[in-house]
């Protein structure tokens, strides 16, 4: 059965989301089905399609942390190996269809990427590079605890340039509350390992707005990332999702003013801070040294998700493969695509998909609208820019849009209350259902 996993405290929010929803995509409901597109149509999609980016999602952790929405399972060995042998099937397919087209992107995601270090992420590399047109830089996710001097040279022999890890706290005892399995020096010398390493970029993942943190302890927390020499710090505001351990349990909810307030008075510390240790603002929550390219996923508009809950976009159609670990891998070796959910996509819907990515970047090009939809950035969505610009959300040029630091906080807050609400239905419906149907958002 299909649980609705809304949190309760929604209706005001429903109501708002509704609006926004009608305003930009002219549509109430947005309903993911269980339609699988046929290879014909997807090989139609990528007729036109220029060049791609590729995820990959690594669905291990070694621990399952309480408050943490990705699709992930304990890791064990032998579905290691499984794995490894449908994502190469899955590969097979995709090269298939793509040929030498560029890949311009690629990200490895989870999950924990670092748990199949020696046990098949090697192979799933080796492979997609024989296959696929690669002409662009991988970039990939890691934890403190594997970040040892041995797995560090593994890393870099894999040909990772760009390298993240969650570290989340600094401060030992909002570690332990989120049941982190480290000390902050442990994780600090990771970075520092890391870095000397000589990766393009080193990333350190944190959450503020933790239970009783408070703002000294930010203050803290942002002079000794900085102290690390890491490259940069995404710094996210701990949301609580329904279907986690911790939403399930948690009494604070995500949109109350209060949290909203401190949200925004952490997120100033932080960014005072990294702005005179020589960082700006890259996207929404992440802060970059200026000499040090960007760490990032997936940066490109049209972009294929590989492994269980790869998640592809493709103009004209969204679709999610099933998060279920054994049913994708069941799904693959019977030749059929373990896809479980899929979406397609009106124009109207498609523009707004590539703002709200565009706004999340924090800058954009109108030309780079025209060129993509064939239409005047200014005709389709100008009254909103006019909007946001009274407001002083953001800096519109004769081309370039820039977001201000008062609207990446705001514009942002709007767009979470599609993602928090989105994701939860979507991925805790995912999570509990390997091929759910149909899912209303
Ligand atoms: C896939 S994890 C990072 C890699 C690795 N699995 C680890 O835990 O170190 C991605 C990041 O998302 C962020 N994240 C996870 N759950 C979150 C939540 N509930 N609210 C805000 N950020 C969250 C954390 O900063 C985390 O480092
Ligand atoms: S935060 Fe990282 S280690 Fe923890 S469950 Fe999520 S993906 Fe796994």
């Amino acid at each position: 059965m299909i649980q609705d996993s809304r949190p309760k405290h929604s209706s005001k929010e429903d109501c708002l989301r509704t609006t926004l929803k009608r305003l930009f995509i002219r549509e109430k409901e947005l309903v993911l089905e269980s339609r699988v597109p046929s290879s014909g149509e997807l090989s139609t999609e990528f007729e036109d399609i220029k060049e791609f980016g590729l995820y990959l999602h690594i669905p291990f952790c070694e621990q399952i942390c309480s408050y943490c929405p990705y699709n992930k399972e304990i890791y064990n060995p032998g579905s290691a190996k499984a794995y490894t042998s449908a994502v190469k099937k899955e590969i097979d397919f995709y090269s298939s269809l793509t040929g030498n087209k560029p890949v311009t992107s690629f990200y490895i995601g989870g999950g924990t990427p670092t748990t199949m270090l020696y046990s098949g992420i090697e192979e799933i590399l080796e492979h997609m590079f024989v296959k696929f047109n690669m002409q662009c830089k991988t970039h990939m996710e890691s934890h403190p605890n594997h970040l040892t001097s041995k797995n560090l040279n593994a890393i870099v022999n894999m040909g990772i340039k760009y390298l993240s890890m969650g570290v989340e706290a600094v401060q030992d005892k909002h570690l332990k509350m989120l049941g982190r399995p480290y000390t902050a020096e442990s994780a600090k010398s990771a970075i520092r390992r890391a870095v000397d390493m000589g990766f393009e970029c080193v990333n350190a993942d944190i959450m503020f707005a933790l239970p009783n943190q408070t703002y000294k302890e930010i203050e803290q927390a942002g002079h000794e990332l900085v102290d690390t020499g890491v490259g940069q710090v995404a710094a996210y505001p701990i949301f609580r999702f329904p279907y986690t351990k911790m939403g399930a349990a948690s009494e604070e909810v995500n949109y109350n003013l209060s949290t909203v307030i401190k949200r925004r008075k952490m997120l100033g510390i932080l960014e005072n801070i990294f702005y005179s240790g020589g960082f700006e603002r890259t996207s929404v929550w992440a802060f970059t040294k200026k000499e040090v390219p960007r760490y990032c996923s997936v940066t490109v508009p049209l972009y294929i998700g590989l492994g269980a809950s790869g998640g592809t976009y493709l103009k004209n159609i969204f679709y999610l493969n099933t998060f279920n670990v054994s049913e994708y891998i069941k799904a693959v070796n019977n030749k059929t695509l373990p896809i479980a959910l899929s979406l397609n996509l009106s124009e109207k819907m498609q523009m707004a998909w590539w703002f709200y990515w565009r706004i999340y970047e924090t800058r954009f090009k109108k030309s780079d609208f025209m060129e993509r939809f064939g239409k005047e950035f200014n005709e389709v969505y100008g009254k909103y820019i006019k909007i946001f610009s009274f407001f002083r959300f953001l800096n519109d040029g004769k081309d370039q849009i820039v977001l201000t630091d008062r609207g990446s906080y705001w514009l942002h807050a709007i767009e979470d209350l599609f993602s928090i609400n989105y994701i939860s239905k979507l991925w805790g419906t995912s999570k509990q259902e390997p091929w759910p149907g149909r899912v209303e958002l």
